[in-house]
């Protein structure tokens, strides 16, 4: 399963934070996390949203294999290549 997300605030966007808290159980699943930010500097919520989604796919009994950060404004195409590889390594 790949679960994609911007990032809000500096946090996972809260849309997918209530889905994924309404999900009953990820028990065993293979998942790879994603998001998508558009400031250009670290610390602006890309780590910290990763960190929500793989803690609450692991509350879950989800297995995280693999995560993502895609800057939305800047080298956009070259980090959703780089995202393709990877995810279709690990599944
Ligand atoms: C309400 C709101 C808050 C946002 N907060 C952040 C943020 O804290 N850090 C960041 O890098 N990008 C932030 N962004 C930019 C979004 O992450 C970016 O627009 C999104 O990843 C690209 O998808 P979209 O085309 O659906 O907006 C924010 C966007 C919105 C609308």
């Amino acid at each position: 399963m790949i679960f994609g997300s911007p990032v809000h605030a500096f946090n996972l966007a809260p849309a997918m934070n209530a889905y994924l808290n309404q999900i009953p159980s990820l028990q065993d699943k293979k998942i790879a996390c994603f998001v998508t930010k558009g400031l250009p500097f670290d610390s602006t919520g890309g780590n910290q949203a990763i960190k929500q989604m793989k803690n609450v796919c692991r509350a879950l009994g989800g297995v995280v294999i693999g995560t993502a950060i895609v800057n939305w404004s800047m080298g956009r195409e070259k980090k959703i290549n780089q995202l393709l590889e990877k995810f279709g390594t690990i599944f």
